[in-house]
C-alpha cells in the first residue's frame, strides 16, 4: 500500500575590499596561529589552511571580519499567526572587526544590543536581492562580544513550512518543519548564512505544550508537560545545518544509537522500514570512521518536505514517500547518513564546490548499500544513477555540467543537479578503480580525519588528492576535463547491471509482441527492475499498450511513489494521462517532494497542457514547500 495516500487528507558590494581583508586576515591569522601554536593538532600543523575563508558570493559577511562562533536562541512557535518570534545570541570572534554583518531574508528586526551590557547597538539594513536578502549591519561597541538581536519571521518565510492539521498524516495537529539548505536559514535566524564558517549552537523553543520540538542537536524523546525544549549542538557545523521541526510527534528506537520520529500514526511503520539503520551506521563507520556525532536518528515529515531527505546533523529529515512498505527505498537513509562524514563533518567550502557533499555521498551511499546489499543490487541503483547523469547532460548547458561550478549571481540551488551528484560519484569511482579499492577507502578515511570539522574547497582536496594518492600511485587521470570541463571524460567508470539485462529482454519480448504482460518473467523484481523497465518503454508506445501494461501491472496504483512519479511521467508523455488524470492529480497534490514534481509539471508543459498544469498548481500550492512551489513557478512561467 501507498502509505502517503491518506496523509493529505492532509550580493556583493565591495568584493575588493573583501579581498583585501582576507589576505590581510590571512596573514594574521597565519602569525598567530605561529604564536600560540595552534588548538588541535592538525590545526597546528597548517595553520594557513585553517584560517583562510572562501569567498562565497551568497552571503553579505565579511568572513574574514567579526565571525559567529556558537548560537543561543530563544524562539516562540506562533502557530496562529505562523511566526517565530524571540532573540538569538551571536558569540563572535572580532577578529579586529568594528562592525559585524549578518545575513537576513524576510525577517523583521526588533532591537539589537550588546548581550552583555544590555545596551542598545547600531544596526542597519541593506538593500534586498534576489535570492541572497539583506546585510544586517551592526556597530560593535569597543568590548562587544555577544550580539542579541530580537526579531519575528513573517509568515511567508522561505525556510519554513507551516502546515495546518489537515496537511499531516494524523490531522489533528499544526506541524512546523524549517528546510535551510542552501541559503534559507537566514530567512528564520539573521545569522552568518556561509557554509564557509562553523558554529556551535544551544536553543530554547516554546512550542504549543501538545507537540514535540525537534532539533539538528540532541533530542527530546518524548514530550513534557510545559511544551519548553532546550536543545543544545556541540559539535560545530555550517549554518545550513541548522533545523527545527515541530509536530504531534512519538519516537521509537531501532538501535542503541538509532531511532526515528514521526506523527503517532506513521511511527511504526517508519520503524519497521527503517529497522536497516543501526546496520547502516555500522557499516559506514566501518568504512570511513567513526562517527562523531552520537546518535542518529531520523524524522519522517508531512508530505510536503521538497526533497528526499536532508542531512541535518543527529536528525535526518526525509520525506514519507520512501516509505514503500518494503525497505526498497531505504538507499536515501544511506545517502542522508554518508552526508554525516561528506557534508558535514568536511563541508563544501562555498555552493560552487557542492559537488564535494554531493558528489562524495552518493559514491559513499552505495558503499553503504553494497555493505549490506551486496554488489548485484547496488549495480541497478548505479547504473540508474547513470540513466540520470546522461539524461541531465543531454539537456544542460555544457557549463553546468562542470563539477566545479559558477553560481555567482544564481540562486545556489541552481547547482543541485544529477551533475554534483552523479558525475562526482563517477569521478570518485573511477579513481577507485584506478588505484584499487583499499587505497581508496584508506585515502578516504584519512582525508575525513585530517579534515574533520572543516570546510573543503575543490582546489584544497584536489592537491590533497595529487599528493596523497594519485602521485605515489602513479595514477594517470585528467582531472582538469572532470572537474573543470563539461560532461563526462572518456575513461569513466563503467557500471553493469545483470538484472537489469534481464529487464531489457522481458521489454524486447513484450514490444516485439512474443510476450503478453502478463506472461513477462517479472517475479522477483524490485522497485529498482520496475523502474528500469518504466524507463525503457519508448516513447512512441501506443495508448493500448500503455493500458496493458497497466492492467497487468497496476502502476497508476502502486504503492511505491517511485514507480508512480516515473509512470505518470510515462504516461503524460505518451497520450495515456486522459485515463488516469484523478491518480496524477491526486499525486500532484499530496506529495510536495520536488524530484518528483518537476519532471510531471514539465511533461504536461511540454504536451500542451499547461493549462490544466496551472489549474493542478493554484490547487495544490498551499500543500508546497517554498522551495518546490517557487521551482514549479519558474518552470510555468518559462
Ligand atoms: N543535501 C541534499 C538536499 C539538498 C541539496 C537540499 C541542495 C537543498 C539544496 C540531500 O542530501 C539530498 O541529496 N537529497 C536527495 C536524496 C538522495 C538520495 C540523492 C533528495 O532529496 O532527492
Ligand atoms: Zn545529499
Amino acid at each position: 500500500m501507498y502509505q502517503n495516500r491518506n496523509h493529505i487528507r492532509y550580493y556583493k558590494q565591495t568584493a575588493m575590499i573583501n579581498r583585501i581583508l582576507l589576505l590581510l586576515f590571512t596573514g594574521i591569522a597565519f602569525m598567530h596561529c605561529k604564536m600560540d601554536g595552534g588548538g588541535d593538532q592538525s590545526a597546528a600543523a597548517h595553520p594557513a589552511e585553517e584560517a583562510a575563508f572562501e569567498e562565497d558570493s551568497h552571503t553579505y559577511a565579511a568572513l574574514g571580519s567579526a565571525r559567529t562562533t556558537h548560537l543561543t536562541l530563544d524562539l516562540t512557535v506562533d502557530f496562529d499567526k505562523k511566526i517565530l518570534g524571540g532573540k538569538v545570541i551571536h558569540k563572535i570572534d572580532r577578529n579586529g572587526g568594528t562592525s559585524f554583518v549578518v545575513d537576513m531574508n524576510g525577517l523583521d528586526i526588533k532591537e539589537v544590543r550588546d548581550a552583555s551590557s544590555g545596551e542598545p547597538l547600531e544596526w542597519k539594513t541593506g538593500k534586498n536581492q534576489k535570492y541572497l536578502g539583506q546585510p544586517l549591519t551592526i556597530t560593535l561597541g569597543p568590548n562587544t562580544e555577544k550580539v542579541e538581536i530580537s526579531y519575528l519571521t513573517r509568515p511567508d518565510a522561505l525556510a519554513l513550512d507551516w502546515l495546518d492539521p489537515v496537511q499531516t498524516a494524523d490531522g489533528k495537529h499544526p506541524f512546523l518543519f524549517t528546510q535551510g539548505q542552501a541559503i534559507l536559514t537566514r530567512s528564520w535566524i539573521p545569522l552568518q548564512d556561509s557554509p564557509g564558517i562553523r558554529i556551535t549552537y544551544d536553543a530554547t523553543i516554546r512550542v504549543p505544550s501538545e507537540l514535540l520540538a525537534v532539533m539538528s542537536a540532541d533530542n527530546p524523546q518524548e514530550k513534557n508537560s510545559d511544551g519548553v525544549y532546550h536543545f543544545s549542538m556541540k559539535q560545530p557545523i555550517p549554518p545550513y545545518l541548522m533545523a527545527l521541526s515541530v509536530g504531534d510527534l512519538a519516537f521509537r528506537p531501532i538501535g542503541l544509537r538509532t531511532g526515528v520520529y514521526a506523527e503517532q500514526s506513521v511511527v511504526d511503520a517508519a520503524a519497521e522500514e527503517f529497522s536497516d539503520m543501526e546496520k547502516m551506521l555500522e557499516a559506514a563507520e566501518g568504512l570511513y570512521g567513526e562517527y562523531l556525532w552520537d546518535r542518529y536518528d531520523l524524522i519522517v515529515l508531512p508530505p510536503s518536505f521538497p526533497f528526499g531527505g536532508m542531512e541535518n546533523p543527529k536528525l535526518t529529515f526525509a520525506t514519507p514517500t520512501i516509505i514503500a512498505g518494503d525497505k526498497s527505498l531505504t538507499a536515501l537513509i544511506a545517502h542522508e547518513l554518508a552526508h554525516s562524514w561528506s557534508g558535514n563533518l568536511v563541508t563544501n567550502a562555498t555552493w560552487n564546490d557542492f559537488w564535494l557533499n554531493e558528489g562524495f555521498t552518493v559514491y559513499f551511499e552505495r558503499r553503504i548499500m553494497e555493505a549490506l546489499y551486496g554488489k548485484d543490487y547496488t549495480n541497478m541503483l548505479a547504473l540508474l544513477g547513470r540513466q540520470d547523469l546522461d539524461e541531465t547532460i543531454k539537456k544542460s548547458d555544457p557549463k553546468d555540467t562542470h563539477l566545479y561550478l559558477d553560481l555567482d549571481g544564481r540562486d545556489p540551488d541552481d547547482g543541485m543537479t544529477d551533475v554534483a551528484y552523479e558525475k562526482g560519484a563517477l569521478f570518485l569511482k573511477t579513481i577507485e578503480e584506478k588505484v584499487g579499492r583499499e587505497k581508496f577507502d584508506r585515502f578516504l578515511v584519512r582525508y575525513f580525519e585530517r579534515y574533520k570539522f572543516r570546510s573543503m574547497t575543490t582546489g584544497r582536496f584536489l592537491k590533497y588528492l595529487e599528493t596523497e594518492l594519485l602521485e605515489p600511485n602513479g595514477v594517470d587521470i585528467d582531472i582538469d576535463a572532470w572537474v573543470y570541463g563539461p560532461g563526462i571524460p572518456p575513461g569513466a567508470a563503467e557500471v553493469h547491471s545483470d538484472r537489469f539485462l534481464l529487464v531489457d529482454e522481458a521489454m524486447h519480448q513484450f514490444l516485439e509482441g512474443s510476450k503478453q504482460p502478463g506472461d513477462l518473467q517479472t517475479n522477483g523484481w524490485s522497485t529498482h527492475e520496475w523502474l528500469h523497465f518504466i524507463r525503457q518503454i519508448p516513447d512512441d508506445l501506443s495508448i493500448a499498450k500503455m493500458e496493458a501494461l497497466d492492467d497487468a501491472f497496476n502502476f497508476t496504483n502502486s504503492g511505491n511513489s517511485e514507480i508512480l512519479a516515473a509512470w505518470y511521467e510515462r504516461s503524460i508523455r505518451n497520450g495515456y494521462a486522459d485515463q488516469i488524470m484523478p491518480s496524477i492529480i491526486a499525486f500532484l497534490t499530496e506529495v510536495g517532494r520536488r524530484k518528483f514534481l518537476t519532471p510531471l509539471y514539465r511533461a504536461l508543459k511540454e504536451t500542451g497542457r499547461e493549462e490544466t498544469a496551472r489549474k493542478i498548481f493554484s490547487g495544490a500550492r498551499q500543500n508546497y514547500h517554498s522551495v518546490s512551489a517557487i521551482s514549479i513557478e519558474d518552470l510555468l512561467n518559462s
